[in-house]
This record gives structure tokens, C-alpha cells and sequence, in this order.
């Protein structure tokens, strides 16, 4: 679970949350790992464990020509691919389309929906490329993760609008696995209950009556819980797929 030193990371939205807890596994596991978010200095931490395989690309993670530099860092670092892609950055937004912030709209579904499809698009090009004309088994996993949510499976009070763009990743990550599967590319979403981050302060939740919800299923997720899901499904053999995971709390009813 925790030897990674074979592999070539690249995590979005790497700080805080889930994005940090997973960068921090794989760079600590022993991967190469680029890691990525908008705050340049909170990427420092990571660098530090090892400047050689750590590397940090800052900058917003929708954007193009900042995907094009993380794999390209990915690849001048291991002389390969990525081959455990996360597109992890994302955002929530409190409230359902009829009352949720409209001026926020196209950047929830900008971070949640398109920056994922890009970088995963990218990331799935390149691996194909490198696996050229083989057709047979897998002789190495490629992971590509992306962050769903139960909101985009159960739809919540809280939160639907951000529901609607996450559901939109699970469509669109569906239709890459069934695209990649056969050449032996994962493409993997894991959708997560609630998990104490700062995507509650981020999203604009009421802290008290979010606060209370968390409490009433005490103890909510952590993101290393989350990473430690991700980490292990991108542990199995080549040949086998845990192509989708939900995690809640053990308390969370709904969503
Ligand atoms: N927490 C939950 O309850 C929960 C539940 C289900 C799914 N999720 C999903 O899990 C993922 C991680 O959430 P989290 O709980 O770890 O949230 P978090 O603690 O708020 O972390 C979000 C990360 O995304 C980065 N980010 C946001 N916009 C970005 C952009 N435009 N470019 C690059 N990085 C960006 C942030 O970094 P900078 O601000 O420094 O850029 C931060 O590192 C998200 O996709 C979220 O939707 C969370």
C-alpha cells in the first residue's frame, strides 16, 4: 500500500484536503509526484519531502497550458508518462440552482467538470501512446482518478447545483473507462460523503447548521481516509479495475 517508488504521480488541488493527504502518501510512498494548486506556497511542505521526485506546479488547474506543464514535468522528471493521474481540484457550492450564487456557476462547473475533462483527456492521450499498438494484458496500472461526489449520485439540499456538475463527472468518467479500459488505462471515480476540509468555508456552507449536520454523524470522513481509498484501488494488480468507490461516514444516512 505504501511503496509507490514505481510510479509517476501527478495530483491537482494538492493544497489541502484530499489532494494534500494523497500527494503526501505517494511522495512519502516513494512516486515521482507533480503536485498542483493555485496557492504556490502551500506546496512547499510537499516539495520538501524530497526535492528530486517532488515538483511543484502552480496555478489553476482548468487552465490548458498549466495541464500541458504538469505532465510535461511528470515526464522530464521519470523519463516517462504520468501513469496515477488524480484530478482532485474542485470546489462545492452551497444551495440548489433555484437559490445557489449564479456568479459562481461557471466556476464550479469550470474547476469540477472541465478541468477535470481536460486533464484527464490529456493524460489518457499520452498513456495510449505510450502503450502504441499492444492489445494484450496490462503489464503496468495506469490510474486516472477523478473526484466525484454522493451529492452526484444522491442529490442534497445543501449543495445541487455543485450535485449537477459532479454528476457530470461521473458520466463523463464512465465514458472515458469504457474508451481506456481496453488499453489498459483505469479511469476511476471515487465519491466521497462528507469530508472535513476546507471545501465546507470554500463552498459558503452555513458553519453551524453544516456544523451541526457534520455532528449528527460524528465522525465525518478526513481526507487521509479518502486518500488512503484512492491509494489502494490504484494498488491492485494492472488487471484488475475498483473502477468506482462511495465512502461515507458510517453515520451518514443521506445524501
Ligand atoms: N470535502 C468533501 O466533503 C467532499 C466530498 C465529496 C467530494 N469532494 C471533492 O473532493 C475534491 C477535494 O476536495 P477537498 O475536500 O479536499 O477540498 P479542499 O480542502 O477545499 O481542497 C480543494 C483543493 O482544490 C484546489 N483548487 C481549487 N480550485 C482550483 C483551481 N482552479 N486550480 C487548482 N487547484 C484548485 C485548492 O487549492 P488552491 O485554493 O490553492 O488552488 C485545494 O488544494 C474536490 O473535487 C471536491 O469537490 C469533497
Amino acid at each position: 500500500m505504501s511503496d509507490f517508488k514505481d510510479r509517476v504521480a501527478i495530483v491537482t488541488g494538492a493544497s489541502a484536503g484530499i489532494g494534500l493527504s494523497c500527494a503526501r502518501m505517494l511522495a512519502e510512498g516513494g512516486a515521482i509526484v507533480v503536485v498542483n494548486a493555485r496557492r504556490a506556497g502551500r506546496l512547499d511542505e510537499l516539495v520538501e519531502i524530497d526535492h528530486q521526485r517532488v515538483k511543484a506546479v502552480a496555478g489553476d488547474a482548468a487552465e490548458p497550458e498549466v495541464i500541458e506543464v504538469m505532465l510535461e514535468a511528470a515526464k522530464k522528471a521519470a523519463g516517462r508518462e504520468a501513469d496515477l493521474v488524480i484530478a482532485n481540484a474542485g470546489r462545492g457550492l452551497r444551495g440548489s440552482p433555484l437559490d445557489s450564487e449564479e456568479a459562481e456557476w461557471e466556476e464550479v462547473l469550470r474547476i469540477n467538470t472541465l478541468a477535470a475533462a481536460r486533464l484527464m483527456r490529456a493524460a489518457i492521450h499520452r498513456m495510449f501512446a505510450e502503450v502504441g499498438d499492444y492489445q494484450g494484458p496490462p503489464k503496468q496500472p495506469r490510474d486516472v482518478v477523478v473526484l466525484g461526489s454522493t451529492v452526484g449520485r444522491n442529490l442534497s439540499p445543501f449543495s445541487s447545483f455543485y450535485g449537477a456538475a459532479k454528476a457530470a463527472v461521473h458520466m463523463m468518467a464512465e465514458a472515458m473507462r469504457r474508451e481506456a479500459g481496453p488499453k489498459g488505462v483505469r479511469v476511476t471515480t471515487i465519491e466521497p460523503g462528507v469530508v472535513a476540509s476546507e471545501f465546507q468555508s470554500a463552498a459558503g456552507y452555513d458553519p453551524k447548521a453544516f456544523g451541526e449536520f457534520m455532528e449528527s454523524m460524528a465522525p465525518v470522513l478526513t481526507p487521509d481516509d479518502v486518500a488512503r481509498a484512492i491509494l489502494f484501488g490504484c494498488s491492485q494488480p494492472a488487471g484488475v479495475h475498483l473502477s468506482e468507490m462511495m465512502l461515507r461516514p458510517t453515520r451518514q444516512a443521506y445524501p
